[in-house]
């Protein structure tokens, strides 16, 4: 389909394809092989403002709309799904909520350096009994003068080991339920914060995930975002836009398989002939091509509601939903095609169904999205 995308819209995309192939590509698979942080890569995305995509100029950013980010995160994620979720998540889930909610204390000192990529951001929502349940926030954040004392365990957090700035939900007043919970700004190295277990994980394995532990760590009250109380709604509004960045990494790990499935039937033989002659084969390429154009559309759709400031929420949700569900079907249709071959790890599309399942749990499971898509339609 024929977006009409704008030329800054195209050169970020053509940037985004080319920085992929050059510096993600070689590695990829290495990386993939030893769980092995991007480092070098990330640092490169953010010189080129992809760190900080939709953040005004003025704080560090790259001053660009949505439609430009999920282009961007397409071509990433197609190459590495790990730094397409490094990347996503520190836009949607870090950046965005200090530009749309932060001080301009809290974006001078902390998101002018998230945006420009000189340090990583990451999310700390989910603790080991609020996941799904997200508002069963156990963290407490005990206000002492002008100081919160934060105690408890997050864990599954993106970007945990390597982040430098953390945003931490926890609980203002227990008694107050989801009315009762804010959102902290924590940096590395404060007393009491640690990172704890390193997850061992079927995919996105270049990509960190951790628990961090915080006992009794003082952090001033001038970094809590927003009221107290503020803190669930800015957790899942954040999530709505973060469900647009998952969706364009889903997006992106079916696009790979249909790419590498089409290579592959072009240049495989049997039975005389290269495999793309059989139909067997050609109506699953149609499949995934068919199903893949679906879910761009849903994603981009969503992208577009949020740059003209309507509500996109439901949308995104829909988009996540669908492109995650599009990402594991292409990918072990992909596998399929490849047969034998793609069980192995020399074929990438053993790793594109091992990157693929995580987008139908991360940034809400696949049951999330229904809940919130339903809760939308029966509001209205
Ligand atoms: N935007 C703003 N506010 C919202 C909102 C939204 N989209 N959705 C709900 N709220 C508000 C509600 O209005 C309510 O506020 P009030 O009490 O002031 O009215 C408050 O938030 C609580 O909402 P609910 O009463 O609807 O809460 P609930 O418990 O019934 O359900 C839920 C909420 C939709 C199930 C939510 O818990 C949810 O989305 N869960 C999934 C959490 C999630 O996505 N976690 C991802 C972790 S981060 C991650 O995965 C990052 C990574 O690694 C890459």
């Amino acid at each position: 389909m024929d977006y009409q995308f704008s030329e800054t819209q195209l050169m970020i995309q053509q940037t985004a394809r080319q920085f992929a192939q050059e510096e993600l590509a070689p590695s990829v698979d290495e990386r993939d092989e030893k769980e092995e942080f991007p480092q070098e890569a990330v640092k490169k995305m953010g010189e080129l403002g992809f760190m900080g995509m939709m953040v005004p100029e003025r704080y560090g950013g790259a001053g660009l709309d949505t439609i430009s980010y999920v282009l961007a995160l397409e071509e990433i994620g197609k190459v590495d799904a790990s730094a397409c979720v490094i990347m996503s998540v520190n836009n949607s889930l870090v950046c965005w909520g200090l530009d749309a909610y932060g001080t301009e204390g809290q974006k001078q000192g902390y998101l002018v350096d998230l945006a420009s990529g000189k340090k990583l951001g990451a999310f700390a929502l989910s603790e080991p009994e609020a996941g799904s349940d997200a508002t069963n926030q156990r963290t407490t954040a005990r206000r002492d003068g002008e100081f919160y004392v934060l105690n408890g365990t997050k864990n599954f957090i993106t970007n945990g080991a390597n982040a430098d700035i953390v945003l931490v939900i926890a609980a203002t007043d227990r008694s107050k339920g989801a009315k009762g919970v804010s959102t902290f700004i924590v940096e590395k190295g404060t007393p009491g914060f640690s990172v704890a277990k390193k997850e061992r994980k079927l995919g996105i394995r270049s990509s960190d995930t951790v628990s961090m532990v915080f006992e009794d760590c003082r952090v001033p009250a001038m970094n809590r975002i927003g009221e107290e109380g503020f803190g669930i709604r800015f957790a899942l509004k954040t999530l709505d836009g973060g469900r647009i960045g998952i969706a364009a990494q889903a997006l992106a790990i079916a696009e790979a398989s249909l790419e590498a499935s089409i290579k592959y039937s072009q240049e495989r033989k049997a039975f005389d002939q290269p495999i793309a002659n059989l139909q067997a084969i050609q109506f699953k390429l149609a499949e995934m091509a068919t199903n893949i154009e679906a879910a761009r559309g849903l994603t981009l759709n969503a992208a577009a509601l949020k740059d003209q400031n309507k509500p996109f929420g439901a949308m995104a949700a829909m988009a996540k939903l669908l492109t995650s569900r599009v990402a594991v079907q292409c990918a072990l249709e992909a596998v399929q095609i490849h047969g034998g071959y793609g069980y192995i790890r020399e074929y990438k599309v053993e790793r594109f169904l091992r990157d693929s399942k995580i987008t139908e749990i991360y940034e809400g499971t696949s049951e999330i999205q229904r809940i919130v898509i339903s809760r939308a339609l029966l509001q209205s």
